[in-house]
């Protein structure tokens, strides 16, 4: 798609303001006592470049204007549930890091049992969102799409977390790339996938050849995902990345460069996107949104 490779260096700047902004309206809605609040609002609220709100609004962009009450709570369930992610990947007993989004993490800021907590209160807090009346002031969405987006979201965090067990057993291990592949898809993919299902279903119905279109785009996009997020660990500067570089490699962890080499994990990387890219034909200029996010994804710098 030659008409789409020059992606703007904002593309992702509209989303992110307004999901900073619903993401506070949607902390906000709950009381949650110290330390726990802080712990909450700094694992949340600091930074991220909102890549799967930015996709599920990107496919809404698709269908405009349909049932976006759904799509902004499905945007705020899945970056909560990434954050939580992040707040427990980042503890001593996984990957023990100490920088994330250019801050401390959540656990050297709060403590690893506030950490901890923070982390399993967002995954409850982001179903609870699914299922709740937030941004509706009109008109009830379907309840039959709210159950459906719970499912995807629910089987995707199950997926992450076997992902990260995998990912954990297999440090210091010399994995296939069937092997390997089967991580990253679990770990991250599963979750950029339900970014882009959860709105997906939001605005078409469950015949229309979209969905299969949609969801081959978001196999390949999350799993080139991780395999660009290996590839950075290796490439990108401290202070860019806003985690600590080189991470992977001090961990022996198994990653698409470890496994075939940086310059084929970033020929893997761009193949993947051209598989994306591929799965947006059908859908012609009312994709720019997702093209530009896929175009930014593949150079991204962080
Ligand atoms: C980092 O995700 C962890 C992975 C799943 C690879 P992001 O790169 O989306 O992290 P933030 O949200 O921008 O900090
Ligand atoms: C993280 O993978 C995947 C999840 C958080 C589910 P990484 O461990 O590679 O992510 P970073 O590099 O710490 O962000
Ligand atoms: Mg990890
Ligand atoms: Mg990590
Ligand atoms: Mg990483």
């Amino acid at each position: 798609m030659s008409s789409f490779t020059d992606a703007p260096s904002n593309v992702l700047a509209e989303a992110q303001e307004r999901i900073q902004q619903d993401l506070l309206t949607a902390l906000d809605a709950f009381f949650l006592p110290e330390p726990l609040k802080g712990a909450v609002y700094h694992a949340v609220m600091l930074g991220g470049k909102r890549v799967r709100p930015a996709l599920c609004y990107a496919v809404a962009d698709i269908r405009p204007g349909v049932n976006a009450a759904a799509v902004r709570r499905a945007a705020v369930a899945v970056e909560l549930i990434h954050c939580y992610s992040l707040a427990h990947d980042d503890l001593p007993c996984m990957d023990n890091d100490l920088l994330r989004r250019g801050q401390p993490t959540c656990h050297v800021a709060f403590g690893e049992s506030t950490a901890l907590l923070a982390g399993d209160i967002l995954q409850s807090m982001a179903f609870e969102i699914l299922g709740s009346r937030l941004f509706d002031q009109s008109t009830a969405v379907d309840a039959s799409i709210v159950l459906k987006q719970v499912q995807i979201l629910a089987t995707a965090t199950s997926k992450m977390v076997c992902g990260q067990v995998m990912d954990l057993q297999a440090e210091g291990q010399h994995v296939s790339q069937e092997v390997l592949e089967n991580i990253h898809r679990n770990k991250t993919g599963a979750l950029i996938s339900a970014a882009i299902m959860m709105a997906a279903v939001a605005v078409f119905e469950g015949t229309d050849q979209a969905i299969p279109e949609l969801r081959k785009f978001g196999q390949s996009i999350g799993l080139a995902f991780q395999v660009q997020d290996d590839i950075l660990d290796i490439v990108a500067e401290t202070e860019v990345l806003g985690k600590t570089a080189g991470k992977d490699q001090q961990a022996d962890k198994s990653t698409y460069p470890a496994l075939m080499g940086l310059e084929q994990a970033k020929a893997y990387a761009k193949e993947l996107h051209d598989q994306a890219f591929a799965s947006l034909v059908s859908f012609g200029d009312s994709a720019r949104m997702l093209n530009s996010i896929a175009v930014f994804l593949l150079s991204r710098k962080s």
